[in-house]
């Protein structure tokens, strides 16, 4: 185990620049985005080098894909000055590091990853029997592992990545970790710390390795994130030093499961694109009525007088994201009673999703407005995160010899 400590940990996660945004990526990960910026030091970014390994035929859409997906993070509340936003492909480091991981990576990790197959037979149509798609996994892991982050906030298919990523972390610090005087520079690491300090990590680390206490593990780690005098690679040979094993340069991250939206689409379905049952988040209000106006009820209720089972209907789905406990106890009995229609039913959702929105697109129009702040904090966020993403590489590079002359 040589993970981040939790309370020093950057958040990263990436999206597929997949164009406007629907209220099932809102439920499903902006909202989760939203607390997470308050609580960490987080780093969003648009994949477009993984939209390639699966859609490399056309690229055309992928930069107005890119804008409108940044704009709608940004409408959605996704604070600049909290997170930082970047572009992929704008921080060329992540390819670098990827080509150095494929390098100690085996082919059955990546051939063993569940999406590698289940893809290939969902996607018939295309051809992803190449190169790129077999490693985007790997290219995954060099996303996380460039900004050494420690909490990757993804959804249930994506978990196996992050563990592919643990494990290839593991096997480049087993490799280019280890340093044959490794005791003796930790030791002196250790003393650069002063009498006080020293004396105080040898008995946490003392209780960590012989008891396992974890607290103790803990406490040694914030007692070396305090200290202002160690260098980047006496910290890591310290971290490691802590655990037994050599230096950590790349630290195993960790998933921070996405709970399941429970947001339903207009059929009752899952709410996705591919099954055009979607309310854009910038959809016109109008519209957004109109479709919840419109959307399928229970069958069961032909005539306003037969009774219906909320079970059966996508608009009870809707009621239990959007309505209070007692709403809701007013839909079960009206509905299995004929008590009250079907659009009646629908008030309370069509004005809750109608209110979720409003502010959502009053940003919208802020930035649709100026594309050129938009740019900026493109422009600023790449800025930011190439120069953390240098930094790591220095380090990697330097554990593998390479560029030292
Ligand atoms: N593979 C993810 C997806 O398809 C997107 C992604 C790329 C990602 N790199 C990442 C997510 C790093 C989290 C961390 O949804
Ligand atoms: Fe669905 Fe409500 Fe109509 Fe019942 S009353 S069928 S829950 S819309």
């Amino acid at each position: 185990m040589t993970s981040v400590p939790t309370q020093h940990a950057r958040v990263l996660s990436g999206m597929r620049p997949t164009g406007r945004l629907h209220l099932g990526h809102y439920h499903g990960v902006l909202k989760n985005w939203l607390e997470l910026q308050h609580e960490y030091e987080c780093f969003f970014f648009v994949a477009d080098w993984h939209a390639l390994t699966t859609h490399y035929e056309d690229p055309s859409l992928i930069p107005t894909h890119t804008r409108e997906m940044v704009i709608d993070w940004l409408a959605a509340g996704i604070n600049p000055s909290l997170a930082t936003l970047f572009v992929q492909s704008r921080v060329p480091e992540h390819a670098e590091l990827h080509l150095l991981l494929s390098m100690i990576t085996p082919l059955g990790w990546l051939e063993r990853v569940p999406t590698y197959k289940d893809q290939q037979e969902r996607l018939k149509e295309r051809d992803l029997s190449t190169y790129g798609f077999l490693g985007y996994p790997l290219l995954q892991s060099a996303d996380i592992l460039i900004y050494k982050a420690g909490l990757v906030p993804v959804g249930e298919d994506q978990v196996a990545h992050v563990e592919l990523t643990r494990e290839v972390a593991r096997r480049f610090n087993h490799l280019f970790g280890r340093e044959p005087d490794f005791a003796i520079k930790a030791e002196e690491a250790k003393r650069r710390m002063g009498k006080k300090n020293a004396r105080l990590f040898d008995g946490l680390r003392r209780r960590y390795q012989e008891q396992g206490d974890q607290e103790a593990l803990e406490v040694a780690r914030a007692l070396l994130e305090e200290q202002t005098n160690l260098t980047v690679s006496d910290r890591e040979r310290l971290f490691g030093y802590l655990e037994g094993s050599g230096r950590v340069i790349l630290p195993e991250p960790q998933a921070l499961l996405t709970k399941a939206s429970r947001m339903p689409g207009l059929d009752g379905q899952k709410m996705s694109k591919s099954y055009h049952n979607t309310i854009a988040l910038r959809d016109p209000p109008a519209e957004v009525e109109r479709a919840l106006r419109t959307m399928p009820t229970d069958p069961a209720r032909v005539r306003r007088t037969d009774p219906g089972d909320p079970e059966r209907c996508p608009v009870w789905q809707f009621h239990q994201v959007y309505s209070s406990e007692s709403t809701r106890a007013w839909v079960q009995n009206g509905c299995r009673s004929a008590g009250i229609g079907c659009l009646e039913c629908k008030r309370p959702i069509i004005d809750a999703v109608l209110a979720e929105l409003i502010p959502i697109q009053e940003r919208a129009r802020d930035y649709e407005s100026q594309p050129d702040l938009v740019r900026s904090i493109l422009n600023e966020g790449c800025e930011k995160a190439r120069a953390v993403a240098r930094e790591t590489l220095e380090e990697v590079r330097h554990a593998m010899a390479l560029g030292v002359s």
